[in-house]
């Protein structure tokens, strides 16, 4: 038997019926914060991720899918989305038209992980990029929108974790002492972990390792303690309009996030509701990203979510949700060209949906059936019935039943609606 990929999942009715309400609500909401939706291409050219995410990050070093094209050029499924938003900002030189553009996106993202609850190979980001305002508002705008999405969906015990990275100059500096404070336990570390220190030191706060991660709490400096004046006065902003706004955060100095292309602002909501995959989203401040990836020097920000992660929040993982208006009920066959023809006529006339049972099952297990999809009402042509022309309509909420002619079953909805 041919399988799914590990860490893919096939997504059946009731799964794709939750996430096209959640697709909706969200469209809803960045619409009306101003942002307009974006879609870039599933596969990019591999230099795009290894200069932007970063060359020493875990994604671009062991989580990317990549392969030489036939024309011998290295591609691949995105990890992320941030990248492309930008590259496909600069290739259409945007900031010659706009001082701002707003955007958001929906879609798959590619990284291989290591499968489990939470975490897939082919998982859902939605997620928002706001690019050509350096303000604080504007990182205020884009936390507080990320917040009040989990709010909407009703999870609690929501935990805003934020930080300040700085500029580049300083983190440059902060590398530096970073990697003399833990030198001296080097012996502690393993090999992938020496390497980190080497190549990219910032990515060496990221590890799930216990005994390092108690050895950086006691030695490591903090970076907060490395940024400038401004860049504090910046931060400060932010905490003052999320004050006013009533979004409850805390200043994580430890947050540093695993993307390279970060600079000042970065944060995180996590739940309790997720486990061990706890992050809900993440983003921040990316003002050089623009300029390294060669358009000008544009300042932007925003965040991505996990949309599984979103619906193990929400406690919709499994959650049946199919539902029909109306099911109508038949176990006679010479007639099923006329239920065809009359659940047309409904579903054209009234916009309503209608089910019918294609299997010839009883007439218990098609009330059954209705049951399970929820329907509204069920039309049932009974054989004794149908001798004088008439159906059972039975509403299924009220569970009450009358008798009705058939001609009258449009305008018996009708009535209805
Ligand atoms: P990230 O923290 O790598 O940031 O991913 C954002 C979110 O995507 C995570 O918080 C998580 O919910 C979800 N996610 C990531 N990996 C997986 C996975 N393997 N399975 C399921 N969900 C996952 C970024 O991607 C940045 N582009 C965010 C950003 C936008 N920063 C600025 N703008």
């Amino acid at each position: 038997m041919i399988k799914s990929i590990k860490g893919t999942k096939d997504l059946l009715p009731t799964d794709v019926f939750n996430i096209q309400d959640i697709e909706k609500h969200l469209v809803q909401f960045l619409s009306i914060h101003g942002y307009g939706e974006i879609r870039t291409p599933i596969f990019e050219s591999t230099e795009l991720f290894a200069r932007s995410v970063g060359e020493h990050t875990d994604i671009v070093n062991k989580e990317m899918y990549t392969w030489i094209d036939q024309n011998g050029q290295s591609l691949t499924l995105r990890p992320e989305m941030t990248a492309s938003v930008i590259r496909a900002y600069i290739q259409k030189q945007i900031w010659k038209s706009e001082p701002i553009s707003k955007y958001f996106y929906i879609g798959p993202a590619f990284r291989r992980e290591r499968p489990q609850k939470g975490r897939l190979r082919q998982f859902h980001q939605f997620g928002v990029e706001s690019i050509g305002s350096d303000n604080p508002e504007q990182d205020a705008e884009v936390i507080s929108m990320a917040y009040n999405i989990y709010k909407m969906f009703g999870i609690e015990k929501l935990s805003v974790n934020i930080n300040s990275l700085g500029s580049i100059d300083c983190r440059q500096k902060y590398s530096n002492d970073l990697k003399e404070s833990l030198k001296k336990f080097k012996n502690d570390f393993n090999e992938s972990e020496i390497k980190r220190l080497e190549n990219n030191p910032l990515r060496i706060l990221d590890t799930k390792n216990k005994k390092i991660r108690k050895i950086i709490e006691e030695n490591a400096p903090s970076i907060f303690n490395y940024i400038s004046n401004d860049d504090k006065k910046h931060f400060d902003m932010i905490k003052k309009i999320l004050n006013e706004l009533n979004i409850p955060y805390i200043h994580d100095q430890g947050l540093v996030r695993g993307l390279d292309y970060y600079t000042k602002t970065v944060f995180e909501i996590t739940s309790d509701a997720l486990g061990a995959q706890d992050a809900l989203c993440g983003g921040g401040r990316y003002d050089n990203l623009v300029e390294n990836l060669g358009g000008k020097s544009v300042p932007a920000i925003g965040f991505a979510a996990g949309l599984e992660r979103l619906l193990i929040a929400m406690n919709l993982e499994n959650e049946e949700n199919m539902f029909t208006d109306i099911y109508i009920v038949n176990q006679e066959t010479q007639i099923i060209p006329q239920i065809m023809n009359l659940a047309d006529i409904i579903r054209k006339e009234l916009g309503v949906s209608v089910y019918v049972d294609s299997l010839r099952r009883s007439m218990k297990s098609q009330l059954r059936h209705a049951d399970k999809l929820n329907a509204k009402y069920c039309i049932i042509f009974d054989y004794e019935k149908l001798k004088t022309e008439k159906v059972y309509i039975k509403n299924m909420n009220e569970n009450e039943q009358q008798i009705i002619h058939v001609e009258k079953i449009i305008s018996y909805f009708e009535q209805d609606s």
